[in-house]
């Protein structure tokens, strides 16, 4: 850390230089309840004062919402900022639940003026295929992405949710600076292939949900009884019932090493994030998202946390005791490809 800012490191190999934490932004404009947009922005500048350059949004964020919402802040900030948006996840105006995935070349070149236009830039720093359709085949997909580099519409290339072995593919076609995946102390699926295929390619990892949606800060225990009806997490199948009795009993550990540091269960989460990506040898920039200034600081905190061997070791059995999967349909994730 220099002048109270956190430390960079670079996004893969040939990547941008970041913040060693990002910020997601997805919670901003949807799926987490209410939003307070005057909250938000006071939160990017915060962000960025203390280091954070690697914002986080995706095209399907609110519909749009999220990179129309971040388009100011990217207007003053533009060369300070590590600015990553997706494409791939389809929605339609006339059925909220609908969601298809695109990775057509067509759609792609549409996708990204679309998100060019919204953002009011002319260049987007890294940009990921968010979800894959394995009925198009993954040379055509990162073939029209490495074209969007060429034309100087993209820096960067990312995956989202992909295996090891579709890592490689595609890092074959053109090199791929990040893959964001969840990954967290409750979703560790993305260290069986992934992590290793990241690490020998030199591609960084950004893990997303890193404080599981926020359950493993303790913010809520059941997302069924506790969260507004706007929030994602009261249908996702970990955070209600029986199984977010059971979670919420596994973090008892996180609790106790948070109290023994003087931190918090969401900093020993992120702590555990980074540490766990050095014993894999791993280039890791987490983006928890947050929508206040306070919780963004408080996270920052993660970053001076050292988590001892022993109090790893009593972080790692929790993730194989999770009960329930990450999302209702499992079939769009890489888990499910692996
Ligand atoms: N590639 C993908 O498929 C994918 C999927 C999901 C998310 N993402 C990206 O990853 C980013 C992060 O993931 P996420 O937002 O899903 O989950 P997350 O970072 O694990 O958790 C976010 C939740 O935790 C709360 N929170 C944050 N800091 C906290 C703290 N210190 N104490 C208590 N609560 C805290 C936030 O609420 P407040 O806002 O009220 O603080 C929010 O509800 C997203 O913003 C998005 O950009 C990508």
């Amino acid at each position: 850390m220099t002048d109270n800012k956190i430390a960079t490191v670079e996004l893969g190999s040939g990547g941008p230089q970041v913040g060693v934490q990002g910020l997601g932004c997805m919670g901003m404009s949807e799926f987490y309840g209410d939003t307070d947009e005057a909250a938000a922005r006071e939160t990017l500048e915060t962000a960025l004062g203390a280091g954070v350059t690697l914002f986080d949004t995706a095209d399907i964020y609110g519909s749009g919402a999220n990179e129309t919402f971040l388009a100011p802040f990217v207007g003053a900030h533009r060369d300070e900022i590590t600015l990553a948006t997706k494409y791939a996840i389809e929605r339609r105006d006339d059925d909220p639940h609908y969601r298809g995935v695109r990775n057509d070349p067509a759609y792609i070149r549409q996708a990204v003026e679309n998100s060019l236009r919204r953002l009011g830039t002319d260049v987007i720093d890294l940009y990921y295929m968010h979800r894959r359709d394995p009925s198009v085949p993954l040379a055509e997909s990162v073939g029209a992405m490495a074209e969007l580099v060429r034309q100087g519409k993209v820096k960067h290339l990312g995956l989202s949710e992909v295996t090891g072995a579709e890592l490689r593919e595609a890092h074959a076609v053109h090199p791929i600076a990040a893959l964001q995946s969840e990954w967290s102390l409750f979703s560790r699926d993305v260290e069986r292939s992934a992590v290793p295929a990241a690490v020998e390619l030199g591609v960084a990892l950004v893990p997303y949900s890193p404080l599981g949606r926020g359950f493993l800060t303790g913010a809520f225990t059941d997302a069924g009884k506790e969260l507004a009806g706007n929030d994602f997490r009261k249908f996702q199948p970990r955070f209600t019932g029986d199984n977010a009795k059971t979670n919420a009993a596994l973090l008892e550990p996180v609790h106790k090493i948070a109290a023994a540091h003087g931190a918090t269960a969401a900093q020993v989460a992120l702590a555990w994030v980074q540490q766990r990506a050095q014993v894999h040898g791993l280039t890791v920039v987490p983006i928890p998202g947050t929508r206040k200034s306070s919780r963004l600081l408080e996270n920052l905190g993660a970053t001076r946390l050292t988590l001892s061997a022993e109090e790893l070791a009593l972080l790692e059995p929790i993730a194989d005791k999770v009960a329930g999967d990450r999302y209702p349909d499992m079939s769009n994730t890489a888990t499910a490809r692996e």
